[in-house]
């Protein structure tokens, strides 16, 4: 199994993202680390926790990590998550946070620890905020050539979800965004919106779910978050179609890389005070004689996405 660390800011799509990092038969979850994005630090943790609990993912501590992105003031999400970030259930039942919580390391060290510790290679997905991350590379350079890979959930080749420049993740943080890109790791894949909006989370897919997990109340679960997901996704963005399912496809990345299509390119964050600020500046037909930094995903095969992401949520549903 592929030992894996998970960075994220638990909103509705990371929520699955746990559960197909924490189940998938190919992946091994060292640990989780909680970022602020799409709500503030404090529920972007519990959030793990409480997904951790309900999906019975055993063994895996949240380390709880920035509370605010390195340069810009916080930003989160609310309208699209809800002030909890994981608006939209009653399902969702606070655990006893101590048996989750790791209270004597923080995410930085925690991924540190593992990262050094792990007899192979951790591959590392982040789907928030990259803050963590450029900490991690900035205060412990020595981790970098011990990641096999970072699939990161983030950015766009054209239009952003935040501003008309920026995708959410990169927008919360540039800054972060651009040292992460630059860091030296030798394998990263960057999964921006023109990908993951390919992967949406359309009635008939719910139907699935409600057809094909074997616990009703877990189908429930996921069938009201992404109920919700979609109905902001409707009022944001006129959505019909439901709401994208971004980050489970970070994680994706790891378990059927033959189902992405990509290309190494160069990619820089705009860390401007214009109106372009965190947009990811992508040179797609390398027309710009600058050295590649990472492989930008460019397609995915939407089908095999969904049998492992079902096949996944099913396997959970019946332990
Ligand atoms: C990203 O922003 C967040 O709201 C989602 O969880 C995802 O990581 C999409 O732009
Ligand atoms: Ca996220």
């Amino acid at each position: 199994r592929i030992p894996v660390w998970l960075d994220c800011d638990v909103g509705h799509d990371d929520a699955l993202a746990v559960i197909l990092a924490g189940h998938h038969s190919k992946l091994k979850l060292l640990g989780i680390s909680s970022v602020s994005g799409n709500a503030p630090i404090e529920r972007t943790t519990a959030n793990a926790m409480r997904v951790l609990e309900v999906a019975g993912i055993q063994g895996v501590k949240v380390y709880q990590g920035a509370s605010k992105p390195l340069v810009k003031p916080v930003y989160h999400a609310t309208n699209i998550h809800g002030e909890s970030g994981l608006d939209g259930t009653k399902l969702l039942l606070d655990p006893d946070f101590a048996r989750y919580f790791a209270a004597d390391m923080n995410a930085v060290n925690g991924m540190r620890a593992a990262i050094m510790e792990s007899e192979e290679p951790v591959s590392v997905v982040a789907v928030g905020p990259l803050t963590n991350i450029a900490l991690l590379v900035s205060v412990y350079p020595e981790v970098v050539p011990r990641i096999r890979s970072l699939s990161i959930m983030g950015g766009a080749i054209g239009l952003g979800n935040t501003t008309s420049a920026a995708e959410f993740n990169v927008f919360c943080d540039p800054e972060a965004a651009q040292i992460v890109l630059n860091s030296g790791i030798d394998h990263i894949a960057l999964v921006p919106l023109e990908v993951t909006h390919t992967v949406l989370s359309t009635e008939a897919i719910i139907k699935r779910i409600e057809g094909e997990v074997v616990s009703p109340k877990f189908a429930q679960l996921v069938a009201e978050l992404l109920h919700y997901f979609g109905s902001t996704y409707l009022d944001v963005f006129g959505a019909k179609d439901g709401a994208p399912l971004h980050d489970p496809v970070a994680v994706a990345y790891l378990i059927i890389p033959e189902a992405f299509s990509k290309r190494r390119i160069r990619v820089d964050v705009d860390c401007s005070d214009g109106p372009a600020r965190g947009r990811t500046h992508c040179d797609v037909w390398a027309q710009e004689g600058v050295e590649t930094n990472c492989w930008l995903t460019t397609e995915v095969d939407v089908g095999k996405f969904w049998g492992e992401m079902i096949g996944t949520m099913v396997v959970a549903s019946k332990l």
